[in-house]
């Protein structure tokens, strides 16, 4: 029989560690939105410098102006993921910037690149796939990865070093409907599930892996349609997140050097081991299925009130956006 472990960290404790980032260099990449700008604004204020990369030029500049004008230490260089030489340079511009390679880094840029299969299935002839979000969720992060590696090699540690991938719970239980993004997701977590499996043969060293699963949460990747669909279901808060991903960085003896934090629903977020994550395992299935229904109810008690409520808020959203 497997022995399985699926460890609940009760909300309100995930930032008890925070003090230990203190110092770290943290290089994040999607940086300039959402659970990225939320985690580096968290980081800084926790004694962290923080390395921020994203397409987003002018949303990175203010980022940084915002984190400087509080006391904070943070640059960036904006770099489209994809590209192999322009993280790179980010990574160059990084050890230029602080003298040396960042402690932790967070494979983190993500797109829902509206590419999944069925929206092409109008019937007619297949169209050409639009890899987008295969390129960006996927191949991004394996450059990432591997640039972090490479750097880490070259220099000596100053600080615990971590490498932690932004996946999905559509990376651990898929997407009805969004094939290609839940498939972009479980490529992340192989990633995650390959390295630590090398971490413990002995035949990579030095850093710890991580991978963070979080539910749907209203950030800039979530149009409004989504939105719309998910009406009534309540959905992960982005501190939430933002919280789960210090907790990452701070490490723990639950989080070991191999955790990955799922956060299935509006409650608590667990960590899964990488030991343990084998979908094919009874065991898995069914403590992730008990960690899902305990939610079901609190969504339900939501009921119409809740939906009326959600609905609002993405016309008033629209509204002030537009
Ligand atoms: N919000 C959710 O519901 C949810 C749920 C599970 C996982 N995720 C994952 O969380 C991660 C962060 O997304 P978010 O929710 O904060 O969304 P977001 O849209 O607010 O942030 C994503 C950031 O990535 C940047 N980015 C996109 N393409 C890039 C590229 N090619 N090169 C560099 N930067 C690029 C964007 O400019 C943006 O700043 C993503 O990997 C996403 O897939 C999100």
């Amino acid at each position: 029989m497997t022995q399985f472990n699926l460890v609940d960290i009760p909300i309100n404790s995930l930032l008890k560690n925070e003090a230990a980032v203190k110092g770290s260099l943290v290089l994040i990449t999607g940086g300039a939105s959402g659970f990225g700008r939320l985690l580096a604004g968290q980081l800084a204020k926790a004694g962290a410098s923080l390395f921020l990369v994203d397409l987003n030029e002018v949303a990175l500049a203010a980022l940084v102006a915002e984190i400087k004008g509080k006391g904070g230490s943070a640059a960036s260089a904006p770099a489209d993921v994809t590209s192999t030489d322009a993280q790179r340079s980010a990574f160059e511009a990084c050890v230029k910037a602080f003298g040396r390679a960042p402690d932790i880094v967070y494979a983190n840029a993500g797109v829902n690149g509206d590419d999944n299969f069925e929206e092409d299935d109008g019937g007619d002839a297949p169209q050409p796939w639009r890899d987008i979000t295969y390129k960006i969720n996927f191949r991004g992060m394996v450059i990432t990865s591997a640039l972090a590696q490479e750097f880490w090699a070259k220099s000596p540690a100053k600080a615990p070093r971590r490498l932690v991938f932004t996946a999905s719970m559509g990376g651990v239980n898929g997407i009805p409907s969004g094939s290609c993004y839940a498939a972009s997701k479980h490529a992340t977590l192989g990633i995650w599930k390959g390295l630590a499996d090398d971490l413990a043969s002995g035949k990579l060293s030095g850093f710890t892996v991580h991978a963070m699963c979080p539910f749907f949460a209203a950030t800039g990747i979530l149009p409004a349609a989504v939105r719309f669909f998910l009406a009534g279901v309540p959905l992960v808060e982005v501190p939430t997140v933002s919280n789960a991903l210090v907790y990452i960085a701070a490490g723990s003896n639950e989080l070991g050097d191999d955790g990955a934090i799922l956060i299935p629903d509006a409650g608590s977020p667990s960590i899964l081991r990488a030991k343990d994550y084998d979908p094919l395992v009874q065991e898995f299935s069914d403590a992730l299925d008990q960690r899902i229904a305990r939610e079901k109810s609190n969504a339900a008690a939501g009921g119409w009130g809740q939906w009326f409520s959600d609905v609002s808020n993405i016309f008033n959203r629209t509204a002030a956006a537009a």
